[in-house]
């Protein structure tokens, strides 16, 4: 198949790399990538976000597929351009996409579709959001409405914070205050052809930037699959992903198409296991980032297949995804000052002895390539990229990632060393292996 995906994320990497790794050969080409990227498949430096160019160059390549990774040219129109000219794509239109793009409409979704999630009280003024919060009590929950990359959400026992919070998003637009969700989190990938489903093996995220949970809300610092705890409270994976499907994913599904708004692509549910059951905290309308750099390796259905068949509603005739059983963890390789206010422009070495450490790959984000010196490396952005290792067990899928971090140096770079740590059947406590480094 001829296949253009869009994006430059180490989502898109993994993307790219599972599309790779099946037996069939495919001709890819991605826009407008980065350096990791470029080094499988060609690259073409269009703005993924521009409806025109995206529609353009598929029409120019003549692709039978577009694969669309991030949100941004979702909300922008880029499925919808592409659509126009005939050609299947794997992505929702803008006004599906709203799912992710607003958390209102989301909301309207979930009640119109009887799904479980959080109460949530929408305010335009901050005398609005106080009541709200003080009505609902700490820990706060505080939300920005519209795409806010990973920055719109406040969890916190301050009240001054969560106040501060509300009155600086208020300035763009409305928030939500949201009842607080106790549990373990779970994002679960759905693939959608606007009707019929088929649900990806769930992983789990980390999503602040230090270790033990601490510090700022990121867009994602690691991640594991799969998830063995889930087994043990719900009898299998499978009974979950049932429930998931049952309660959540196909009612959302159904409704968006009873709207004239049906939903091609895939339906990222996040979710947190309450003791009173499972509740979505959000939609995303597209892959996970970093869980997808952890839940592809473990697929053995050709992913072109899946992404295919949802593009062109024939997803109700396959059957499910097989996934291995191999552990699989990724660790996020940050620029400092991620998520504030990034420092960029060093450089990154020793990505080739990193790669060679057994059951390691890389999936590239923020990478260019030094314009002064060949060969070097620069970090361009806040997550730079992430460590994916694979094992037979989580001890041995972290020791393999740390120590292919331990290959690597980038001036500041930020990583959690406890990803997947309460998996570890070993209960092995990584020492950071940058310490002591000058
Ligand atoms: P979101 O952007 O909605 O995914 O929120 C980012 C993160 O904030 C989530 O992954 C959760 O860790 C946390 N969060 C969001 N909403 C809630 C909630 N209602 N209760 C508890 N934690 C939440
Ligand atoms: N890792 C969270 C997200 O992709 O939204």
């Amino acid at each position: 198949m001829k296949i253009l995906v869009l994006g430059s994320g180490a989502r898109e990497h993994a993307i790219i790399t599972a599309l790779l790794s099946e037996e069939v050969t495919h001709e890819i080409t991605c826009a407008p990538g980065n350096a990791g990227i470029a080094e499988d498949v060609p690259c073409v430096q269009i703005s993924a976000t521009d409806p025109a160019a995206c529609a353009h160059l598929a029409a120019g390549l003549e692709v039978d597929l577009v694969v669309v990774g991030p949100e941004a040219p979702l909300v922008a129109g880029v499925a919808d351009a592409v659509r126009e000219q005939g050609i299947p794509v794997f992505g929702p239109d803008a006004a599906a996409a709203a799912l992710e793009g607003s958390k209102t409409f989301a909301k309207r979704i979930m009640d119109a579709a009887g799904v479980p999630t959080g109460r949530a009280v929408r305010a335009a003024t901050l005398l609005d959001a106080e009541t709200a919060l003080d009505d609902f009590g700490a820990p706060y929950v505080v939300k920005a409405d519209g795409l806010a990359a990973g920055k719109g959400v406040i969890v916190t026992h301050d009240r001054d914070a969560a106040v501060e919070h509300a009155s600086y998003w208020l300035a763009h637009g409305d928030v939500l205050i949201e009842e607080f969700l106790d549990g373990e989190e779970v994002s679960l990938f759905v693939l959608s052809d606007g009707h019929d489903v088929l649900p990806l093996s769930p992983a789990q995220d980390f999503k602040r930037l230090r270790n033990g949970d601490a510090g700022p809300n990121t867009g994602g610092m690691g991640a594991y699959s799969p998830l063995p705890w889930l087994a043990e409270q719900f009898g299998t994976e499978r009974a979950f992903v049932d429930e998931c499907l049952e309660t959540i994913a196909i009612p959302t599904i159904r409704q968006l198409e009873s709207e004239g708004t049906p939903f091609v692509g895939l339906l990222y549910c996040g979710l947190i296991v309450t003791a009173k059951g499972i509740r979505v905290i959000e939609f995303n309308a597209r892959f996970g980032d970093p869980e997808t750099q952890v839940v592809l390796p473990r697929l053995v259905t050709p992913l072109s297949d899946l992404l295919y068949a949802a593009a062109v509603g024939g997803l109700g005739v396959l059957s499910r995804p097989e996934f291995s059983s191999d552990a699989v963890i990724t660790v996020v390789l940050a620029s400092e000052n991620y998520p504030d206010d990034p420092i960029t422009g060093r450089p990154l070495g020793g990505l080739e002895r990193a790669s060679e450490v057994e059951g390691v790959h890389l999936a590239h984000a923020a990478t260019t390539a030094d314009p002064d010196q060949s060969g070097t490396l620069l970090a361009s952005g806040g997550r730079v990229l992430s460590v994916v290792a694979r094992g037979t067990s989580f001890g041995q899928a972290r020791q393999r990632a740390y120590s292919a971090l331990g290959e690597m140096w980038l001036e500041g770079g930020q990583f959690r060393t406890d990803i997947a740590q309460k998996v570890d059947e070993s209960h092995t406590v990584i020492t950071d292996p940058w310490a002591g480094r000058s």
